[in-house]
């Protein structure tokens, strides 16, 4: 994209361009505002902004290469995974760069040299600016923008920035420039637990890990699922051996808590040999339980994680991120979970991530820097569409996904609760706008990320048992699922997706979904009516938030066993999965849909298929197969 965003600014910007004759390219752009957001004035000149450059990684284009390296079943280096410090080493933007980014604040920017800094990680160039000199520098227009709903305001600039060709191979994003605040939504929904049925009447107790008799509640998976209905489904029986090395994390972003004593009520019914127990709670940037915070997330994700391990001596972090002023959201997880990555004082978007330490009354006065050692599995249930967010912005991220996956790290997100749109119907116009009753498909965030592992949800069929096959969920919520506008198909899913399309093509007109993007769920499990226990009530939840989870759980015994064998945790799973050595390992499922946008979304297939991926758990099947690799 040449300078043609740049000249419908009008009179201020062609006035610059007069006095810099560099070619400039629009760096990042935005076709459409996000939903609810309007112009309502120009920004004062005066204000200072706290301008940020992130800088591009040296060698990141090799990102996806080194993985396969260590993530590929069928490469000698399978499971030799990196130290941090490798990896902090072989990504760190060059001098080049610096120097680049530098020359042209101070030459172009006329930005005194006194005033800029470069981050402590090396990977960020900070400089305060008013909105004017931001506004020459990157050749567009800043602007008060205000919500419909609630009157907030934010400021952002217009459509597009720019900087010089030669400067613009040396960055990643800049901010704050295009962002806006669209808030890290949970995938989940809660409604009472009906009273009439009664249900999961008695659960025999867990004992280290092993479900003795389990029969007495799988009558009714197909009203409410519990514990030992997911046993049943994935054939899940499992008793940690290497529980001193083995580690899972789950995500959970304020002000989503949970209230303490709800564990002993989940266990007291589901899991007695587990009352007591706790997962560990790592604070992100000021990350505490909040009393009275929103229970429903935290409580399902939290309740069916520890009872899924299934033994007190496994401990289970909880990532909780961000303080109860402000919040957070990826990024600060991200931050906290590598040094390389964090931005010592500037460069997270103060329009999408908490930026800590936080000056307001109560604020968390600090900035959590690499201060978590990440566990090997990361179970996250929040999401974005990816047309809340700019392209950059995501493309930035997903590497650091990746990155962290390079030491071992398997990330696990759901898909979503909407099919193949977003929330309240609102899929995309032709601009890509997010609208109510549009026709064009509205994928989530970071599902096409090929470095994280997304799971979909499936739902057990009414008046049928626990163990005939799933559907693809269809009562409550359609499973997430479809095709990235942003990261290209990867290449382990080629011949999946390729499979999908050509054999049960979805009859679309070619601007309705992305077919050569990245394609997502990659897997799938459960997700619908999960007996909670929410202030000491039962309650249902339901929705990806429930499957992956789930997922991440049966996953992580896989580690525990490779780990017992002296092996590396899987890492990266995606390549392993979609190869020809795991075909059947996932129980295929082949029916049902994921509608959104006026349509009937995506067809699930035999095969993979945008619903819900390669399948369920078949946990046996998993353990012995990624026993046999290296
Ligand atoms: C920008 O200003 C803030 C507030 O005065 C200050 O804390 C920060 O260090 C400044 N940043 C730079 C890069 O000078
Ligand atoms: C929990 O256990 C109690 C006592 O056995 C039982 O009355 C109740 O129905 C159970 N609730 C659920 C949701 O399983
Ligand atoms: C889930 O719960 C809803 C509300 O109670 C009920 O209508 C539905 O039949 C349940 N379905 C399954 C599969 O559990
Ligand atoms: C489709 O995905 C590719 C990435 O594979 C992207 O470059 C392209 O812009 C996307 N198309 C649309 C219409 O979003
Ligand atoms: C936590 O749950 C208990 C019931 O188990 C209830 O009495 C208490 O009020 C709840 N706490 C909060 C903060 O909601
Ligand atoms: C298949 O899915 C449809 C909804 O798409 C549902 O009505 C039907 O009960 C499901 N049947 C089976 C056998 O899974």
């Amino acid at each position: 994209m040449l300078l043609t965003g740049f000249f419908t600014l009008g009179a201020v910007s062609l006035a610059l361009a007069a006095h810099t004759p560099v070619r400039r390219v629009a760096h990042e752009s935005r076709r459409s505002l996000p939903a609810g957001w309007t112009p309502v004035r120009r920004a004062e000149p005066d204000l200072v902004l706290p301008l940020s450059v992130g800088l591009a990684q040296s060698n990141i284009e090799n990102l996806e290469s080194y993985l396969l390296d260590v993530s590929h079943p069928d490469s000698p280096n399978y499971g030799q995974h990196w130290t941090p410090a490798q990896v902090a080493n072989a990504f760190r933007p060059s001098k080049a760069s610096v120097d680049a980014v530098r020359s042209w604040l101070v030459k172009d920017g006329q930005i005194g040299a006194d005033r800029i800094t470069v981050s402590q990680s090396g990977a960020w160039i900070l400089a305060n600016v008013t909105v004017a000199e931001a506004e020459e520098l990157l050749g567009t227009e800043y602007y008060v923008y205000q919500h419909g709903q609630d009157g907030r305001e934010h400021l952002a600039c217009h459509q597009a920035y720019h900087v010089p060709e030669h400067v613009s191979k040396h960055v990643d994003v800049i901010t704050p420039t295009l962002h806006f605040d669209t808030k890290v939504t949970r995938h989940g929904i809660t409604e009472p637990l009906s009273s009439a049925k009664d249900i999961g009447k008695v659960s025999k107790p867990v004992t280290g890990g092993v479900i003795h008799t389990i029969f007495d509640d799988l009558e009714h998976c197909d009203e409410v699922i519990t514990l030992a209905c997911l046993r049943v489904l994935y054939d899940f029986v499992y008793v940690p051996l290497a529980t001193n090395k083995n580690t899972i994390g789950v995500v959970e972003y304020t002000p989503e808590s949970h209230n303490e004593t709800d564990f002993d009520v989940f266990f007291a019914n589901f899991s007695k040999s587990q009352i007591g127990e706790r997962p560990k709670l790592v604070g992100i940037d000021g990350g505490v339980l909040i009393p009275g915070g929103d229970p429903a997330e935290s409580s399902l994700d939290l309740q069916y994680v520890l009872g899924l391990i299934g033994t007190k001596r496994q401990e289970v972090q909880l990532y909780q991120v961000g303080d109860p002023v402000e919040g957070a959201s990826f990024n600060n997880l991200l931050d906290g979970l590598d040094k390389s990555y964090c931005t010592s004082g500037g460069g997270d978007d103060p329009t999408q991530d908490g930026i800590y330490p936080d000056p307001s009354p109560g604020g968390y006065d600090k900035d959590d820097c690499g201060t978590v050692k990440p566990a090997y599995i990361i179970s996250t249930s929040y999401g974005y569409q990816e047309a809340d967010l700019t392209p950059a912005y995501m493309q930035r991220q997903c590497n650091e996904y990746g990155k962290l996956s390079l030491t071992g790290v398997t990330f696990v997100y759901s898909s979503g609760d909407a099919g193949v749109g977003g929330r309240q119907d609102v899929c995309l116009d032709e601009n890509g706008n997010q609208v109510t009753g549009g026709k064009i498909f509205s994928p989530t965030f970071p599902g096409g990320c090929p470095f994280v592992t997304s799971v979909g949800a499936t739902q057990v069929v009414p008046g049928h048992k626990v163990t005939e096959p799933e559907s693809a969920v269809f009562q409550r919520f359609p499973s997430g699922g479809g095709f990235s506008n942003v990261f290209p198909r990867a290449s382990f899913q080629q011949k999946a997706v390729a499979n999908y399309l050509e054999k049960y093509p979805p009859g679309y007109a070619s601007n309705i979904y992305n077919a050569s993007g990245r394609a997502f769920p990659d897997v799938s499990a459960n997700g619908l009516n999960y007996s909670v226990a929410i202030n000491g009530e039962f309650r249902l939840v339901s929705g990806t938030s429930a499957s992956a989870p789930t997922f991440a759980s049966i996953l992580s015994a896989v580690n525990d066993a490779r780990l017992a064998a002296g092996k590396s945790p899987v890492g990266w799973i995606n390549p392993t999965i979609y190869s020809d050595a795991f075909n059947g390992v996932f129980n295929d499922i082949t029916n049902g849909s994921n509608p959104n946008c006026g349509t009937q979304g995506f067809l699930a297939q035999p095969g993979w298929d945008p619903v819900t991926g390669l399948g369920t758990p078949n946990f046996p099947k998993m353990l012995t197969k990624w026993l046999e690799l290296p």
